[in-house]
């Protein structure tokens, strides 16, 4: 693997020897701080971050590393109209490692195409938030113990959450996991997503509409906030903003050992009372973050170093387009805004005529 794009490209196993890397960086530091001297990181955020920029910056300070790059896209010359392709191969030219955050679906698929070094995504539109997915599994693995046997609420925006569309896909790989999503209908998981990695995996599921009703039966409660800016109506936000607002009373309903956790940021779906109970664990999750991207990048390097990464090598094969003439309907996916980027579909495989985007993963029935 020469970059990391989705959860998914990493196996269970590659993800345990990075869960032990990180805690082998907690426990002595020292043993790491001058593990990355004289590589970079270049950090490109075309959308707003405080963990994962400021993780991963920290991280490669941490490694002993060094870092440049940009925290607003309108500072770039994507301002002046340069494409994600364009930013890529000069920036690489300038960085051993890039990671990088844009509001469009697929961008960082298209950076590993132009890229000569190793590309981590850290958030695409609505569809895959990898790094967060791995301070994820660290943070189970320390609070519960495993990463097996648990029933997993996903409360809040699971149609454009896309901490819950990477977490889902990591845990469906897991032996005895079970979900109950809870959220209103208009924002409920995508239905392509919940065929492909939970019905069709056989994994106990049940949807529902409220809190109160679901989170005693929970192991983990993962609440999320709903994501205004991905709304085409300010009216529609509005109107859902306040659908889940977890309080101390709600959780006198949870079982003792139940965890609480949330990518953060938040904004009022967690009271701040909460913050007391021992078991809202969500700032301990964002302090992990830190160890399980040291840990990555020294895989990635390390990789790189032996030519996984180099210049044309590491680039995800295109598969020739199965629907000619189609044109991606989601307004997020990055065919939208990069020049001279060719429309591309790939077979949905859940039915005869239906379409996904090869860059966004949207469906398309023609
Ligand atoms: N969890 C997360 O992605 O936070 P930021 O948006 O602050 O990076």
């Amino acid at each position: 693997m020469g970059h990391l794009l989705n959860i998914l490209d990493l196996s269970v196993e590659e993800i345990d020897q990075l869960i032990a890397t990180a805690d082998a960086i907690m426990e002595n530091p020292e043993d790491y701080q001058n593990a990355c001297q004289n590589k970079i990181l270049a950090t490109l955020f075309f959308e707003p971050s405080t963990r994962t920029r400021l993780s991963f910056e920290s991280a490669m300070l941490g490694l002993g590393g060094r870092v440049l790059g940009f925290s607003d896209s309108s500072s770039s010359s994507a301002r002046k109209g340069e494409s994600v392709a364009d930013t890529i191969a000069v920036v690489s030219a300038y960085a051993d490692i890039i990671a990088m955050r844009h509001p469009k679906e697929g961008a960082p698929l298209i950076a590993a195409n132009h890229t000569r070094v190793p590309i981590i995504n850290g958030g695409d539109g609505g569809h895959w938030h990898p790094t967060q997915t791995l301070t994820d599994l660290l943070t189970i693995r320390h609070e519960k113990g495993r990463l097996e046997g648990l029933t997993i609420g996903l409360c809040g925006d699971l149609k454009f959450g896309r901490t819950v569309h990477s977490l889902i896909e990591a845990m469906s790989r897991y032996n005895g996991v079970r979900f109950v999503l809870i959220s209103p209908q208009e924002l409920a998981l995508p239905a392509l997503e919940k065929a492909r990695y939970i019905d069709g995996k056989g994994i106990p599921c049940r949807e529902c509409r409220s809190l109160e009703e679901a989170i005693g039966e929970l192991d983990i409660l993962y609440m999320t906030r709903i994501q205004r800016e991905r709304f085409a109506s300010e009216e529609e936000y509005q109107r859902l903003k306040d659908s889940y607002i977890l309080t101390p009373e709600k959780m006198e309903l949870a079982r003792g050992d139940m965890i609480v956790m949330h990518p953060l940021p938040r904004v009022n779906e967690i009271a701040p009372l909460v913050d007391e109970d021992p078991r809202a664990c969500y700032f301990r999750q964002a302090y992990y973050g830190r160890f399980i991207r040291m840990a990555l990048i020294l895989k990635l390097l390390q990789e790189s170093g032996k030519g996984k990464a180099q210049p044309d090598k590491g680039r995800p094969h295109f598969p020739e387009n199965a629907l000619p003439g189609g044109v991606c309907k989601n307004p997020h996916c990055i065919t939208t805004t990069e020049q001279g980027l060719p429309q591309r579909f790939t077979p949905a495989g859940e039915g005869e005529g239906e379409y996904r985007c090869l860059y966004c993963e949207a469906e398309y029935t023609p």
